[in-house]
């Protein structure tokens, strides 16, 4: 079997139109704007960055372009503390970058997705500052969550919950006349406190603010922590034991079912869009509660971590697959499909690593290997690649939207030597090193072999790039037909070219270990994961993941056959 020739033939792009459905079987570029490229040298990604490297997602093949906080921010969480929602961090651009990145990424056929981060702001927002100039009672700070300390002087927080990124969830503040006052709740870092959306004056600012980036030709939302704006902290607030196994629904933080109503006013404002704006629910559920964000009336789809949770494991990723195609047929959404992300350990790295080398939860793997500096256990960078290309071939063989991250099509690795004096993680301090957060899949892309940054900008870059970063950058790859790069482009047009309902048949009897899947119209995808060669079935091999052996699938290797 040889490669198709065609697989390589320039796809032309296409421009987006009026097509309500686009975003079901898209596949979405995630762009981590800080550390994607840096046009003026600063050493921090920026929009015209992004904007000069369109050619290169273009090339890539994507359907759209899911942009991560690109607000101005202090950057206590990577700018998911925002301070103003209606417009650009000055040193990423100004609104004027930010219409002329969409415009042009629009003209080259890729849709605009943006992040919208509602369950928090950041405490230099206009109205967390108005908060702490204001009385407790007062209407400012009940756009927050205020509550008095416990203890005879209230020197006790109101609950003993725990941050997300470690440490206590309430912070307390300096009232005006100098004496120790309130308590603010806020899920994640200090700096971000949670908003309250009991209050009509935060539901309406959150209306506008899409609306506001809507008209400017957004073509959707990703919505952070999707999962936690509507809590009950009726007192007296239970302790952190009391709700730790709460019923589905009941938990007084996380995934009420208030929290849809909040939706139903969105999807108004997303449909009075043509075409209706999409949104994506980053809610960190039970699979069995998933379907109500991504029902239609709501936001319309909702993440699935599961394929980033599962080991490199056939069985594994057959049940996640079947589950989630069963669950999305009961929202009516499709499914999404994610296996790397600006929070998660890059999937190439989890792949070399000992199953149950790390966590599991949260995309949890490989943390504990982070904590060693990358040292130990030893990390196997040439097999996770390989099964990292092949689980990324079958993710994209599946029907329904992929979410790729920047710089898994480069088969970057994660980085795990940073320095603990140039770390950013909130989850690093916070926990008080024992852990060491994300940075690692944060670090500036390297597009050139050279360079002060390769490429990534004229000067150095806000995080330390490893020397093996040289050997991966994109203009290398362009030169090699094996590389990732490669492989990406022509599994993208591939897709393009094959895609048609989004409807999946597993074929049985391709052997343990092997996962068979047709789609409609004659594509197949077959992946080994391993440990022996598989025979293929019959038909023409159009692209896969790794070198076949006498016309065998090898061990961690996915093929599509047409
Ligand atoms: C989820 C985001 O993906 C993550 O990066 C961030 O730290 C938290 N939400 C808090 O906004």
């Amino acid at each position: 079997m040889t490669p198709d020739p065609a697989a390589t033939a320039p796809v032309p792009p296409r421009t987006p139109g009026d097509d309500a459905d686009w975003w079901r079987q898209a596949v979405v570029y995630q762009v981590y704007p800080r550390s994607f490229a840096d046009s003026d040298g600063d050493g921090l990604g920026d929009l015209r960055g992004v904007t000069s490297r369109i050619p290169h997602l273009r090339s890539l093949g994507v359907d759209a372009v899911w942009l991560s906080p690109f607000y101005p921010s202090a950057l206590a969480d990577g700018g998911y503390d925002v301070d103003d929602y209606r417009a650009v961090d000055p040193r990423l651009g100004t609104l004027e970058d930010f219409d002329a990145m969409a415009a042009a990424l629009h003209a080259a056929g890729i849709r605009l997705i943006v992040d919208i981060v509602p369950n928090h702001s950041s405490n230099r927002h206009a109205w967390f500052r108005e908060a702490l100039a204001a009385p407790p009672g007062s209407p400012a700070r009940d756009r927050y969550l205020f509550r008095d300390g416990g203890g005879p002087d209230g020197s006790l927080p109101p609950s003993d919950w725990q941050s997300v990124f470690g440490g206590p969830a309430w912070t307390r503040v300096t009232e005006p006349d100098g004496t120790p006052g309130q308590w603010y709740l806020h899920l994640f870092a200090a700096e971000q406190p949670d908003l309250n959306w009991d209050n009509p004056e935060v539901r309406q600012d959150f209306l506008t603010t899409l609306r506001f980036w809507a008209d400017r030709g957004v073509d959707g939302f990703r919505v952070d922590v999707a999962h936690a704006l509507a809590k009950d902290l009726t007192e007296p607030l239970p302790s952190a034991a009391e709700i730790a196994d709460a019923a589905h629904g009941t938990h007084p933080l996380w995934d009420r079912d208030e929290v849809h109503a909040i939706y139903t006013e969105w999807r108004e404002v997303l449909d009075s869009y043509t075409p209706p704006r999409t949104a994506v629910a980053e809610a960190w559920v039970h699979a069995s509660r998933r379907a109500r964000y991504a029902v239609p009336g709501g936001l319309g789809q909702a993440f699935n971590f599961d394929l980033l949770q599962a080991d490199w494991d056939a069985k594994q990723f057959r049940t996640v697959v079947t589950d989630n195609l069963a669950l999305a047929a009961e929202s009516g959404a499709s499914s999404t499909w994610v296996l790397s992300n600006h929070d998660v350990v890059r999937h190439a790295t989890r792949y070399g690593l000992p199953p149950g080398g790390g966590r599991h939860g949260q995309g949890q793997d490989g943390v504990d290997w982070l904590l060693t500096g990358g040292t130990s256990p030893v990390l196997d960078a040439e097999l996770g690649l390989r099964r990292a290309r092949a689980a990324t071939l079958l993710m994209l063989a599946l029907p329904g939207s992929a979410y790729l991250y920047q710089g898994e099509e480069l088969g970057l690795h994660e980085v795990a030597d940073i320095p603990a004096d140039r770390r950013q993680d909130p989850t690093f301090f916070r926990s008080g090193g024992t852990e060491v957060g994300r940075d690692g899949c944060r670090v500036p892309l390297p597009w050139t072999a050279d360079g002060p940054s390769f490429g990534f900008g004229d000067g150095p870059a806000h995080l330390p790039q490893p020397a093996w970063f040289a050997a991966l950058a994109a203009d290398v790859q362009e030169r090699d037909p094996h590389a990732t790069l490669t492989l990406y482009r022509e599994a993208l047009a591939w897709r393009r070219r094959l895609q048609g309902p989004e409807e999946l048949e597993w074929v049985e009897g391709s052997g343990e270990g092997v996962l068979h899947l047709r789609r409609p119209g004659g594509w197949q995808s077959v992946t080994n994961f391993g440990p022996e060669p598989a025979d293929l079935p019959p038909g023409i091999l159009a692209v896969a993941s790794g070198p076949l052996e006498d016309g065998r699938l090898p061990a961690d290797t996915t093929a599509w056959l047409v």
